[in-house]
Formats: C-alpha cells, structure tokens, sequence
C-alpha cells in the first residue's frame, strides 16, 4: 500500500528496458499497471466519506486500457469534451458513469452526449444552460436521472477565470433551468491544475459549501481536479489523506446527504508512466568541455507542453549514479525546433549512444498531448504489468502523415 504518491528513482529494471525496446523500438511509452493500481486505491482509501465516487479525467490520458483499469478499480469518468466521453464508452464505462464538466458545448454535441446516455452535465453558462434545456425539452424530457450543476466562478477563491457561472446568476438560471423542467442540483468547483498546496483546497472548503446551499434542489458536489503532482524529488507533495479527512468531516456536518464526486487527472495517473527512448547523439561543450549535450530519438512534440505539466519532467540513466560521476547535461529532442529540449541542466552519468534514458512521469498530459508538430510520427504505448507486458497502442508510421489530407 502507497503511504503517499512519490516520483520513483528508476521505474524497472535495465533489463526490462532492453526487453521493451527490443520488442517495441524506441521510443515508447511505457505504463506501469500494478503501480497506477496502487495509486487508484490510495487516492480511494484517502476519502473516507461514503457517499464519495472517483472519476478518472482522461483528459489526462485518453488510453482505454488505461481508462479500463480505473473502471476496474470502481472509478466513473471524467469528460471534458465529448471525445473524452467517447473513449470512455469504449473503455465501458456505463454512460451514467461519466460526468461531463466542460465548456462550450453547441447543440449537437450536447445532443450527443444526451443520446449516449450521460447524465452528469456541469455547464460552463446561463448560456449554455439555455442551450441546453433546448436540447433537453425536444428529445430528452423523460431522462430521469439527469443531474444538472454548474461550475463555479469564485474568483475570490481562485482568482479570475473565464470558466463558470457567479453565485449572483444563480437566482436567474434556477428560473430558466424550471422553464425547461429542469433542476440545479449540483455545483462543481475546480482549484485549477497542478495545485501542491493540500490548503489551498482545504481552506475553500467551507466557502464552497455554503455557495452550494444556494442551490434550493442542491445533492451533489463535485471539487475537482487540479491536485497536484510533485515532478522534482523535494518538491511539495500533495497531502491526500488530510485533504480527505478535511473534506469529510465538513461534508459530513451538512444538514443534508449529497455526493461527493472526486476528479483527479494528473494525480491519479502521472506516476505511472515514463517514456524510454535511446540516446543517439553526444557532444560536450563548454570551456572546459564540462556539458554534455545528448541527444535522444524522441521529441517535445511527443509528450507536451510546459505551460500544462509544469515543468521538465525528471530524466534518469539506468546506470549505477554512485558508480559513475554526474554531469550537468541538457538532453535534445530530435529535431532543431529552438525549444526541443526533454531536459535543461540535469545531473546525468556520461552517456554513449545506445544508451537508455527513462521520462518520468509521463502518464498525465503525456501521449494525451503530444502532436504532430515537426512531423514525427507517435510512439507506441505498451502496459507492464505483473512482469508481462502488452501494446496498448501501436506506433505510428509516416502514413498517420497524411490521414485526411485531401490531394492529387
Ligand atoms: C474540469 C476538470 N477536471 C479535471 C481536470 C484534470 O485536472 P488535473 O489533471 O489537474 O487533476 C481538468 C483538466 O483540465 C478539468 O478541466
């Protein structure tokens, strides 16, 4: 059992590595299943209120096999589009299952959301709300299970933000939501991604809490999304098991029962996976020729972006470190876009080509981000589990290129 979700040293052994890029070429995607187990329990067991449900949000990671195991482990789904909802299905999800909290929705896909049988719709506006009674009165009226919430704007607790609907709407949309024979019964608060601060949740709690009691038909809550994962060793870690006592015991105070509805994406899934990819280049520069400059067969463009996972995400050698001396060492992706670094300043053995390098924490915002920028085709994604392991995904070829280009 996790005592917390921690960044591991070296996610398995050389050995393995070898195996994987033996079986699959580099780079890959590799996925640790017992440990993304391990990690879906922990973050279960941290909640002890009872009327609490989990659901993955695979806008993190869109991999069914993936997106199985969470349904194995009890979860529901979290979409914020309808192709998160898509996936999800295909993952088996049962629709009701699926909570939708998203944006900007037109009315066909909130037709198609409603045909699929989802039943959880956190609206982004009055607008959208309108949008959707619209779309609910023509076809839907006798869905009885529907649960209709809004998120929330309260830029006193998050500061300004263009998602969600203001307390001070809330009389109105209750109004509009009865026109169409509907009713607000949930709010859905989200702290905003990659937060460490185990307070900067618990102290919104109570302020949360009472906006919900606005809501004269209030049953559920659903606070996110948004905890954060520590990518560097001593680096803050998000504290689960206060944040969940926290939680229920003001829940569990309310003069009502409602539902807790849970979010994770990045915490639930980042740990597990790491990308393997092969060291093709070395250089060392410097007055004293002190840095190296290794390049390695994969790309920024093949994971994501900064701005979203916060940072470079740690790299590793399998080499004994107490063995071999460190060296400050920028390592490049393979291409000569400015930016394309996996890691700036790192402390690593010296390299030589051939040599395995493993990503880190690459579960969340990972694959789920990467892009045909500079034209490289994807990786493939295997699952290791219980020392076996499977494609989950396969690597794409030059083809994938030209998908939907129309020419002569
Ligand atoms: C509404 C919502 N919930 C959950 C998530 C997942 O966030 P995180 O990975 O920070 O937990 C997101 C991310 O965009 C989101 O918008």
């Amino acid at each position: 059992m996790l005592a917390m979700i921690q960044i591991q040293q070296i996610p398995f052994p050389l050995e393995t590595a070898r195996e994987l890029l033996a079986s699959y070429r580099s780079p890959l995607y590799v996925y640790q299943g017992d440990r993304l187990r391990q990690t879906i329990d922990f973050i279960r067991n941290s909640i002890p209120y009872p009327r609490t449900k989990f659901h993955f949000a695979s806008v993190t990671n869109g991999n069914v096999s993936l997106l199985q195991i969470f349904r194995e482990g009890g979860w529901g789904l979290h979409a914020n589009t309808p192709g998160d909802a898509f996936l999800g299905l295909k993952a088996g999800f049962l629709p009701e299952h699926i909570v939708y909290s998203g944006s900007n929705l037109n009315s066909q896909e909130m037709e198609q959301m409603l045909e699929w049988g989802v039943t959880t719709f956190n609206l982004d506006s009055v607008e959208q709300l309108k949008l959707f009674g619209k779309v609910y009165r023509g076809k839907f009226a006798d869905s009885p299970q529907l649960k209709l919430g809004f998120r929330l704007n309260l830029p006193e607790l998050t500061g300004e933000s263009r998602i969600g609907v203001r307390p001070k709407e809330f009389p109105a949309a209750i109004t509009i939501a009865k026109s169409f024979g509907l009713k607000l019964k949930g709010l859905h608060f989200y702290r905003g991604t990659g937060t460490n601060a185990t307070e900067a949740f618990t102290q919104v709690i109570d302020k949360v809490l009472a906006t919900c009691k606005l809501l004269p038909d209030w049953e559920y809550l659903d606070f996110g999304g948004g905890f954060g994962y520590a990518y560097k060793r001593g680096g803050a870690v998000f504290d689960w098991q206060k944040f969940g006592e926290e939680l229920t015991r003001r829940v569990e105070k309310l003069d009502r029962k409602i539902d807790l509805i849970i979010e994770p994406g990045r915490a639930a899934i980042a740990s597990c996976g790491s990308i393997l990819t092969a060291v093709v280049s070395v250089k060392w520069q410097g007055e004293k020729q002190e840095k190296q400059i290794v390049g390695v067969d994969t790309t920024v463009a093949n994971l994501s972006v900064r701005s979203v996972h916060g940072g470079d995400r740690e790299i590793v050698s399998f080499k004994d470190t107490k063995k071999s001396p460190l060296h400050q060492t920028d390592v490049c992706g393979n291409t000569t876009y400015s930016r394309d670094y996996l890691g700036r300043n790192c402390q690593l053995p010296s390299l030589q080509n051939g040599d395995i390098l493993a990503i880190l924490d690459t579960g969340a915002y990972g694959y789920a981000m990467s892009s045909h920028f500079l034209h490289r085709p994807r990786p493939a994604e295997v699952l290791l589990e219980g020392g076996k392991h499977r494609l989950i995904r396969q690597r794409e070829g030059y083809d994938i290129l030209l998908n939907n280009q129309v020419f002569n």
